[in-house]
């Protein structure tokens, strides 16, 4: 985190209660005692492959007890490591797992009896190292898997017996003017001693070895359409032939960019056509473009998890579980391919799983363990509409009648396109390529009414969304998006009224060495004659010009002093309350509040002593120099938003001379204490979101009225820290200013 961002978070962390975090996306955990076996008990267990340094270590032991519901030795159970010759055989470290789980009452998945690679290959050659018969090598196949199979039958409950015997790439071959296809098997040495009759006798012989046992054919690139059919009709050739093949393990060596759901899908679906278990007997997610289960791969760049990888490989992961949950009639067991990233056959800089290379859970485990059954069955309402803050002629972004957005973007050559704007928690909405190669992806979930701030992150670059907008906030420009809210009239544009307008002005400031930029608010009667009751006059008809109140309004961290008349729309709730007679006018300054650029070290540092000279000794000043004001403290207030409020809080304080009217909007409280004089103020005025910390401001009002003030607390219903929050807070306090009796 850069100091800038760490400073907002350490502010926004101050004020507000942690719901705040899932917007900004750091990982939370509202069940931290459960473990994903629970999460997913009503779904299918979850699993682990374990090596010998998990079942030594407490911590990782505690760990793998906690989380899973199965266990795998990643290597141990191998031919090739128990019985790497004639009469040979290793069980210590097998037995070392297999006494782990029965100590520990986890199921074990026994992995694997037949295998072109670590596999006992001196079963196929006799002594003088001459290939033997199909016969002899079934002979020796049958009296391993029998003897594994027997001194392990008391606890694992189910063998991947075949692993891998099909091709990836079957290349047909043309000679003599005829087409061959390839054949649809590994040509490996079981192939080509036994052909496929070696797979037959596998499962033939694991079944008499254990008949309770389930037993597995398992394979890697299972979600390939062509990988998928050749194992689909290999399995329905087996079975049809009374082979026992019970269930399809789908190893699941996946990337942050495929297989896509589709395809995770199709391939479930159709190999429940013949099985009644799948297991997902491998499952990790690399960072990089390979997939699948072949022994040669890159190990990753020396590089720790990108943001954008790991928003990724969350994104991934949740489609995935979803997707598993969906099957969960077939799918009875799902299992990660090691315990963290540091134990990975990938390497640790494949980031592939969802504890890291210290054993600490990634934002991935929180997606896939707290998911929500709700937003599995969801489905967007078909309603989807250009939204308001597009630029002319875009069609997206778009965003449906419950709140759900909808994204677009052109990016042929891209790898990868994340929108920063998603369910909270998991770094944004992930954006795949549709079948005319343009990214498309729609947030999981409706979004909380009101605007946001957004920005596309493209193969790790931000940039903005070409199809809105922009808006100051987060120190840049951002692309922006309108959530349409209940209550969205009241910042409507209306044509049947008149408006105020908001300018730009420029002033000068010795403090700061440079001229100043704020905006200004003029309510629609400003600078028209009116009368002695303040009545407009007839034209013609001579009159007085009217002066007007003030409203000093902040913006917050990362925003600017255009930021409250654009996405905040402080002009149009203005004019609405005006043209409903439900206040009286009057003028607000926006100006910039130096919150972007100044010097700091913790938050308790911060003391706006720059701006407060900025302001009250200079723009205050200069304001009253040039528009029609009321230039007295009773018709001068200040109030601002997060920051803002912050600034509003020190300044009124210490300048109670200057403003009468003082209001924090999710930017912290006053407690009757900080107020030394209790004259100084007439009316104080505190709110945020329901997801934010109103209680603090509940607290906070009752404190101030038990001790004589007269303050008002307002919550905004269903929004965070954001501007709906802060819309409403004006809409609240605009009537109760400047209105209150003398003291
Ligand atoms: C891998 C192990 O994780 C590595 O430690 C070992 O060096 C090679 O094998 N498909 C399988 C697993 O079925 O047994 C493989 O495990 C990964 C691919």
């Amino acid at each position: 985190m850069n100091q800038t961002v760490k400073f907002a978070v350490a502010l926004l962390l101050s004020m507000t209660s942690t719901s705040i975090w899932a917007q900004w996306g750091a990982p939370r955990d509202p069940n931290p005692n459960i473990g994903l076996k629970d999460a997913y008990k009503n779904y299918f267990m979850v699993g682990v492959a374990l090596n010998q340094r998990n079942v030594s270590d407490e911590d990782q032991k505690k760990l793998a007890i906690k989380e899973f519901s199965s266990i795998t030795a990643e290597n141990d159970m191998k031919p090739g490591e128990l019985h790497p010759k004639e009469g040979v055989w290793n069980w210590e470290k097998a037995d070392k797992i297999a006494d782990f789980c029965r100590q520990n009452g986890i199921k074990l998945r026994g992995h694997c009896l037949c295998w072109h690679s670590q596999f006992a290959d001196w079963m196929f050659t006799d002594k003088k190292g001459k290939e033997v018969k199909k016969e002899v090598f079934y002979e020796r196949l049958r009296e391993h898997i029998h003897t594994v199979v027997n001194r392990y039958k008391d606890i694992v409950y189910c063998w991947d017996v075949v692993n891998e015997a099909i091709e990836d790439n079957p290349r047909p071959t043309f000679a003599n003017g005829k087409f061959t296809p390839g054949s649809p098997y590994r040509q490996s040495r079981h192939f080509k001693l036994c052909g496929d009759e070696f797979i037959a006798k596998a499962f033939e012989f694991a079944h008499e070895a254990d008949p309770n046992a389930l037993l597995f054919y398992n394979d890697y690139n299972e979600c390939d359409p062509g990988k998928r059919d050749r194992i689909y009709d290999m399995v329905k050739k087996m079975q049809d032939a009374g082979v026992p093949i019970h269930g399809i393990g789908m190893q699941g060596h996946y990337n942050i960019y495929g297989p896509s759901e589709e395809d995770i899908d199709a391939a479930i679906t159709k190999y429940s056509q013949l099985v009644k278990h799948i297991h997902v007997t491998e499952l990790d997610i690399r960072v990089n473009q390979e997939m699948g289960g072949q022994l040669r791969f890159s190990r990753g760049e020396n590089k720790p998890l990108a943001g954008y990888q790991n928003t990724m490989l969350t994104d991934q992961y949740n489609r995935i579980f979803k997707i598993f949950r969906k099957h969960k009639d077939v799918i009875d067991c799902v299992t990660l391919w090691n315990l963290s990233d540091r134990d990975s056959w990938l390497g640790v800089n494949n980031h592939p799983l969802p504890f890291d290379e210290n054993y600490k859970p990634k934002q991935a485990y929180f997606a896939i363990k707290n998911f929500d059954t709700k937003l599995d069955n969801a489905k967007p309402k078909e309603d989807f509409r250009p939204n308001p803050c597009n630029q002319p002629g875009q069609d997206y972004p778009q965003v449906n009648s419950e709140g759900y957005a909808r994204f677009r973007v052109e990016a042929p050559d891209a790898k990868s396109v994340i929108v920063s704007l998603g369910l909270g928690g998991r770094g944004g909405t992930v954006l795949r390529k549709d079948k005319d190669g343009v990214w498309v992806g729609t947030t999981e979930g409706p979004m909380d009414p009101g605007f946001h701030y957004y920005h596309l992150t493209i193969d790790g670059g931000v940039v903005n969304d070409p199809g809105t907008h922009n808006y100051f906030g987060s120190c840049r420009w951002e692309s922006g998006i309108e959530i349409p809210a209940p209550d969205q009239d009241f910042y409507a544009c209306r044509q049947d009224i008149p408006h105020g307008t908001i300018t730009q002005v420029l002033y000068p400031s010795k403090s700061t060495g440079k001229m100043q930029t704020a905006m200004v608010y003029l309510p629609p009667t400003y600078g028209k004659l009116v009368d002695k009751k303040g009545l407009p006059v007839k034209e013609g008809k001579a009159g007085l010009l009217e002066r007007f109140p003030v409203l000093y309004l902040q913006h917050g961290w990362g925003e600017n002093e255009t930021s409250w008349g654009k996405q905040g729309h402080a002009g149009l709730i203005m004019d609405n309350l005006i043209a409903d007679g439900k206040i009286k006018p009057f003028i607000i300054v926006m100006a910039y509040g130096l919150t972007n650029d100044f010097k700091f070290g913790t938050i308790g540092q911060f003391t706006a002593k720059e701006f407060e000279t900025l302001l009250v000794d200079e723009l205050v000043p200069f304001i009253d120099a040039n528009y029609l004001t009321k230039a007295d403290k009773w018709n001068r207030a200040m109030a601002g938003l997060s920051m803002g409020g912050m600034e509003t809080k020190l300044i009124t304080l210490r300048r109670p001379e200057v403003f009468g009217y003082w209001g924090l909007l999710s930017g912290g409280t006053y407690m009757p204490d900080d107020i030394k004089d209790p004259s100084a103020v007439r009316v104080i005025f505190e709110s945020c979101g329901d997801k934010e910390n109103p209680d603090g401001i509940k607290k906070s009002v009752e404190a101030l009225k038990a001790a004589g003030y007269d303050a008002t607390g307002f919550i905004s219903e269903g929004t965070a820290h954001e501007f709906l929050t802060w819309r409403r807070s004006l809409r609240e306090m605009a009537p109760l200013l400047f209105q209150a009796p003398e003291k």
